[in-house]
Formats: C-alpha cells, structure tokens, sequence
C-alpha cells in the first residue's frame, strides 16, 4: 500500500467518516433537491471501491490506481451510501454483493430510487455463482458485474468499457433530437426478402417515375417512403405526405391540389395544394386505395401532364412531383371491383415494392429487437436496455399481425416495464387487439355463435378501430368506413359506445 501515490487515495474513514448520516440513513444534504443519481462528469477519474474484505480492496485500490484512476474505499454498504452521495462521489462503483451492514444489492436498491430508472455506474461483485444476483443486479440498473475470483485482466476491461461507453453516449446524446432522427430513418434487416427491398428503393431512387409500395399495416411501408426520397437523385425539394383515407373526398382535393379565395364557403384564402408544396420533391400518397374515383382521375392527369388547377380556379398549375404510394389493399382486386382506375393502377404500378409481412422474414426480429433497444432508450442519458434470452424466444415464436409497428411497440413497453434495464419474458406482453383483434372465425363457428352475433362482434370492432385511428373524429371515421354521419352515431349508440368515444 506504501507505494501508492497518497494523493490519489481517499480513504473512506478519513473524508466520509466525519458525515453522518441522517434519519434515513442517507449522506446529509446541503439541500433537499434530489441529487441526480448519475450525471457524467468527463474529469471524474474517481471509483469507489466498496467491499468488507480488506485483501480485495487492496488488491482493487493498487490495480485501478496504477491504471490511472483516483480510488475510495468503503467497508460497508452505509459508507459506500455516505460517499457516493457525498463530495467525493465517484464516476463509478465496483460493489461487493455481501457485506456486514447491508447487501450491495441493498445499496443499490436505494440508489435506483432515486435514479428513475437510468443506468447507474456500478459494477456488483458477486461470489454467487447463480444468475439471480447479476439479473437483479441488471433489472435496478446496475452497468455490469463481475464474478469472484476475479481475473485482473477482466476487472481492468470492464472498467475501461464502462468509461469507454460514458464517453461515447456523451456524444450520442448530446443531441438526442439528432441521434433519434438518424434511427428513425434507418430500415433494418438482413433476410433475402429484405434485400431485395433495399435494390428496389436503389432502382426507385436512381429514377423519377411513380413508386407503389404495398403490404400489411406495420410492415414499413412510410418508413420505405422516407428512406426512398431522401435517397432519391432529382427530388431536390420536400417530401409531403397526405393520407388520403383521413379526408373526405371536397376536402381531401383541396388538400392535394389547393383551391382559390371564395372557390366554396370557408375559403377565405388561396390555398397550395400538397402536389405545388412537394414540387421537385416528391408526395408520399398514403393509403391510396382509399382515394375516390373522381380523385383518381384527378390524380392521373397529374401523373401523365404533371399539371392540374386548384379547386375552384382555372388556371393549371404545373408541377414536377415524384409520387409515392402507398396501400394495404390489394389494388388488383380493386380494379377488378371497379372501385380504382385500371389505367392509373398501371400508371403507379410501373415500380412496385411489396414489403413482406414480419411473419415472413422472421430472421430480421433479432436485428429489429436490437435496433428499437437502441432507438427507443430509457431515460436522458439511458444506455439502451438488454434482452432476455426467453424474452427473445417468444418474439421469435409471435406471429406479428401488427408486423413491425406491433414489434417496435412491443418492444417500447419492454423498457419501460423494466426501466431500461434487462427486458425479461413477462415484460413481453402482446397487445390484445393487435393479435387478438382479428375475430377468429374457427373459434367462433366451433363456439355455435350464430352470424349475427358475429357480425355485430366484426361491427363494433371496426368501429372502435376507425374511431381510434382517427382520434374521435366522427366525420373520418364514417368517411373511412362508407357511412353517413348520422348512421355512425346511431351504430355508436347501439353498442352504448357514444359516451367513450364522444365527438369533443
Ligand atoms: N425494416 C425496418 N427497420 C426499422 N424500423 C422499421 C422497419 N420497418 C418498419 N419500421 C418501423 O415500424 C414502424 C411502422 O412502420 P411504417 O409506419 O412505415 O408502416 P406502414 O407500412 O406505413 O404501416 P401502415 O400501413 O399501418 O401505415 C415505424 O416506426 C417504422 O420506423
Ligand atoms: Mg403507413
């Protein structure tokens, strides 16, 4: 010990000793104010080592001093507690798990408290050789463990990692806003279906004709669209998007194409359309199935002389637009149906991506599971949450109708129940109406319901769900779903649904 520098060694009995603690057992306080339980500092080179067991210490003390770091002890876990909020607080703690006065475990326990959730900067030591001490370890945010007896080369590492990462999600998230914005823009996946979507969105960007992306809701169809016009070579100008199911058919038009002052009562201003406020950019046409018949002709003078007039005016506009679609029916039927033109189905058709639905590229859930732990962290300066082996297993065994939005959300909920800690199986919870929503007609032929009552099941469910997309509003909801205004209310009423979904 005589050969340590003195000045890099403070010991525990000589700075904290003299702080006593107060009613609750924590360090006193200047103030009341919570002190953040873990705020990077880049000229904190202190850690704390807290173990009851002298030889570990010492052991500890030399090896981490040589390394260049400024070292504390602790013999309890109440001194440890003492230090860690007091003016010596170290940028980390390697934490025995037994100690006389309280567990590590204990100790930590009270840290997380305050910590809401983040990731706090402590290594347990453990000599258990079960895996409960490090999963609860992990589960209250503890960064690592290690196991005793330690190989030194391992302790070395695994403290240099922890400053390591400190230092590089300082960076991340120094803007969050920019680092989330990357992510969001990122497609994942490495399964054959998903690179032929990756050499379609190529051929689509190297070119200005019309894009048709079509697949089940969730699968990436927006996320496509995104990626396609920033990579796109002669869209200069913005991406606008309109969703054609939203809007019914007067003020869906005015939307796409603008209209002039006076054109009809309330239109008090000229107004540009999303096709002039996309020129030399492109206009992403969600849900483009949904679009009228006279809508379609409408849009498909647009597509073949790139020019239209407001609503209400004379005068045509012209504008250089790519348009990307968008769709989760399968417009083939439609035009057989008679509900969308043949010539602008083949006119949107000349490059087609078809995203495949999650179930069918299930090689991709690891990729994804990681790449939403990542996108989605916990806390300001959270490290992105873990995964459980059996909380893999069972996204591995779901079969996804929901596709990748129910996977993204599945995954959300994960880290927040485990508080961006290690996402265990039982925090892995499906949503019931995205699997359980579509009325499983075996069960209910077996179950001798009779048609009606299967029906009304099917009605009420359709209508809550166009309510829900369209957040209470009325008039979207009977748009999307083909009635009249009056009749919604009147099938709201009859499932006593009027007082949950209440227009405003
Ligand atoms: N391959 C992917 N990699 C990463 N994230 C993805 C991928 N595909 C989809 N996502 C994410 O899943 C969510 C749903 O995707 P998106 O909104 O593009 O689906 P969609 O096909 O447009 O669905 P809908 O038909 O319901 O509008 C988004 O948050 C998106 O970023
Ligand atoms: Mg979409």
């Amino acid at each position: 010990m005589g050969s340590r520098p003195p000045a890099r060694r403070v010991s525990a009995a000589g700075s904290a000793a003299s702080r006593k603690p107060n009613v609750n057992g924590h360090a006193p306080r200047s103030d009341d104010a919570p002190v953040p339980a873990f705020t990077y500092d880049p000229a904190n080179r202190r850690i704390l080592v807290a173990d009851d067991a002298e030889d570990i210490r010492t052991l500890l003390v030399e090896l981490l001093t040589d390394e260049g770091y400024d070292v504390v002890e602790a013999r309890t876990g109440r001194e440890m507690l003492d230090i860690y909020h007091g003016p010596q607080h170290p940028a980390l703690v390697l934490l025995d798990v037994q100690m006389p006065d309280m567990t590590g475990i204990e100790a930590l326990r009270e840290i997380a408290q305050s910590s809401g959730g983040q990731t706090l900067p402590i290594i347990m030591m453990t000599a258990f050789t079960t895996a409960s001490v490090a999963i609860e370890a992990t589960m209250l945010g503890a960064f690592d463990y290690l196991h005793k007896p330690f190989d030194i080369e391992n302790v070395v590492q695994k403290v240099k990692t922890f400053f390591s990462t400190q230092e590089q999600e300082a960076q991340m998230t120094a803007d969050p806003a920019e680092a989330d914005q990357r992510l969001r823009d990122e497609i994942i996946g490495s399964s054959p279906e998903m690179a032929r979507i990756f050499q379609m969105i190529g051929r689509a960007a190297a070119s200005d004709a019309p894009v048709l992306i079509t697949g089940e809701t969730g699968a990436g169809k927006e996320l496509i669209a995104n990626v396609l016009h920033k990579n796109s070579l002669s869209a200069s100008g913005p991406l606008v998007k309109v969703n054609c199911a939203a809007l019914p058919e007067s003020l869906l038009e005015s939307e796409l194409f603008g209209h002039e002052k006076g054109s009809f009562t309330g239109a008090l201003n000229q107004h540009k359309g999303s096709f002039e406020r996309a020129n030399r950019g492109t206009i992403f046409l969600d849900e483009i199935g949904e679009l009228t018949l006279s809508t379609q002709t409408k849009l498909l003078r647009v597509l073949q002389e790139k020019e239209f007039e407001r609503v209400g005016g004379t005068a045509p506009i012209h504008v250089d637009v790519r348009v990307i679609a968008a769709t989760n029916r399968r417009l083939e039927d439609e035009v057989s149906a008679g509900k969308f033109r043949e010539d602008l189905f083949y006119r949107l058709h000349v490059l087609t991506i078809h995203v495949p639905p999650l179930r069918e590229h299930m090689e991709d859930v690891p990729l994804l599971v990681q790449h939403f732990l990542h996108k989605h962290r916990y806390g300001v300066a959270g490290r992105s949450a873990r995964i459980s082996p059996d909380a893999m297993d069972k996204l591995m065994t779901h079969l996804w109708p929901g596709n990748i939005r129910e996977l993204e959300n599945t995954i959300q909920r994960g880290i927040v129940l485990s508080q961006g800690g290690l996402v265990t199986a039982e925090q892995i919870q499906f949503a019931p109406q995205a699997g359980g929503r579509l009325i499983d007609i075996t069960q209910r032929v077996r179950e001798r319901m009779p048609l009606t009552q299967v029906l009304n099941e099917v009605e009420r469910e359709l209508l809550v769900e166009a309510l829900k997309q369209h957040e209470g509003d009325r008039v979207a909801a009977a748009h999307v779903l083909g009635l009249e205004l009056t009749d919604l209310t009147q099938r709201l009423h009859d499932f006593g649904l009027d007082g949950e979904y209440a227009a405003d």
